[in-house]
């Protein structure tokens, strides 16, 4: 747990008192504590107890470099879903073998950003339809290099009960992964080309799972179609197995919820059962490794009180935060100085943004409202998905390590914004 709080309540990340933090770099701003980054990665490597792995890090999470910096010097590596977070990993010192790449629809020159790097290109381009197998061997052909290449299969899971519909990826609507009647076909083409080198079998059935069920159910989808390929002589230069991303973590309503290290266990012990314990096992986690670490600090603007309702109006809104908005999620909201006494009433948190949706939602704190608060759970999916709309300013960043600030990047300047947008097609 990154968060605490010292003898006067004020609330602390990793040692270093946010209302600091907050004064020094204005808010909103998102504050991130790298050690429990680096703690929560350790403990999800310790999962494997040594077997062949590779935890590729989910970029979108948390592109600060200074993020990725400390998964990687714990062993981690990378997924990666744009040119732009490959090249974020391969500055932040993560090896291109320990690099994979997903997405479905892969530019031309992103492929060959991929194929580029290093002496070999990444560890695998995870290609997501038998359209893109071929566009991926053309690029092979023109950089004269064999592609690696993991095949990502839609597990066709029905994800109605686990998870919210917008983060589902593996059932059959999705756009994601190869549809499983064409896995087959997908395997034979790749092993056709004399530019292709299948390495991989992957999947990723969807985010925040609070429950190993319908992670485990999509990775025996996928395990089972590798023993079957492999028992046809199919898959001989298959090196590792993906069963994704996907761990949830607790936003404050699940506490009885399984660790990462919980969905790796039950994985392995599939992966096992299925006969393939000689390939590595990679998984792709990014809410897990970061969202506990991170916090959005925001000022209290005002209050507004009404017969109906009792606002808590605050200065970061749903550009800075849009996972409310999106998917009705909850963030607990707290405040900087001092724990939610018993006596707390209810506040309807919201943002500046003229939108309904800009509601952080309702919370329990002071009768007597505080300056600042924290909106907890923050560092996965926030900074990443932040817009400008309404003139809205990207939010400062600060990095926490050995109990002190280590790193600032400042909020986007407004004035700099009016000059961009006032002088834009004129
Ligand atoms: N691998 C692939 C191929 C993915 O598409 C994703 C997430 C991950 C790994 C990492 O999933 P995680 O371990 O973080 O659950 N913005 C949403 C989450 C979208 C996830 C998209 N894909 C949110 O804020 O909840």
């Amino acid at each position: 747990m990154s968060l605490t709080r010292d003898s006067t309540g004020a609330l602390l990340l990793g040692g270093v008192r946010l209302r600091d933090v907050a004064a020094d770099a204005g808010t909103p701003s998102y504050a991130y504590d790298l050690d429990g980054v680096a703690r929560s990665a350790r403990a999800l490597e310790e999962a494997f107890e040594g077997a062949a792995h590779l935890v590729a890090y989910a970029v979108k999470a948390n592109t600060a470099g200074a993020v990725v910096e400390a998964l990687a010097s714990v062993g981690c590596g990378a997924d990666v879903v744009s040119g732009a977070e490959l090249g974020v990993a391969l500055a932040c010192g993560v090896p291109p073998d320990s690099i994979v790449y997903s997405g479905v629809a892969k530019t031309d020159d992103e492929i060959d950003r991929a194929l580029g790097c290093g002496p070999r290109g990444i560890g695998a381009v995870q290609v997501e339809s038998l359209e893109e197998i071929q566009r991926v061997a053309a690029r092979a052909e023109a950089a004269g290099r064999k592609a690696r290449v993991g095949v990502r299969i839609n597990p066709s899971v029905d994800l109605a009960a686990a998870t919210h519909a917008h983060i589902a990826t593996g059932h059959d609507e999705a756009k994601f992964g190869v549809p499983r009647p064409d896995v087959g076909a997908a395997v034979q083409q790749v092993e056709a080309s004399a530019h292709l080198e299948l390495v991989g079998m992957t999947a990723h059935a969807g985010s925040q799972f609070v429950e190993v069920r319908p992670y485990v159910e999509a990775a025996r989808v996928l395990f089972e179609i590798v023993r079957e390929l492999r028992g046809g002589g199919r898959c001989r230069t298959l090196t590792f197995v993906d069963s994704g991303g996907g761990f949830g973590i607790d936003y404050g309503d699940s506490p009885s919820i399984p660790s990462p290290a919980d969905f790796v266990l039950a994985a392995r012990k599939e992966q096992k059962a299925f006969g393939l314990a000689d390939l590595a096992l990679h998984v792709e986690p990014g809410r897990a490794l970061v969202a506990e670490h991170g916090v959005l600090l925001a000022r209290v603007i005002q209050v507004k009180v009404a017969a109906s309702a009792r606002w808590l109006m605050i200065d970061a809104g749903m550009n800075d935060l849009v996972r409310p908005a999106l998917y009705q999620a909850r963030h607990r909201v707290v405040p900087l100085d001092r724990d939610v006494p018993a006596d707390a009433i209810p506040w309807f948190v919201v943002g500046p943004v003229c939108e309904s949706s800009d509601d952080f939602g309702e919370h329990l704190l002071p009768r007597q409202p505080p300056e600042a608060v924290a909106i907890l759970d923050a560092g996965a999916y926030g900074y990443t998905m932040a817009s400008r709309y309404n003139g809205r300013q990207a939010p400062a960043e600060v990095f926490v390590r050995g109990g002190r600030v280590v790193g600032t990047v400042a909020r986007g300047s407004v004035e700099d914004w009016v000059h961009e947008r006032a002088r834009a097609g004129r």
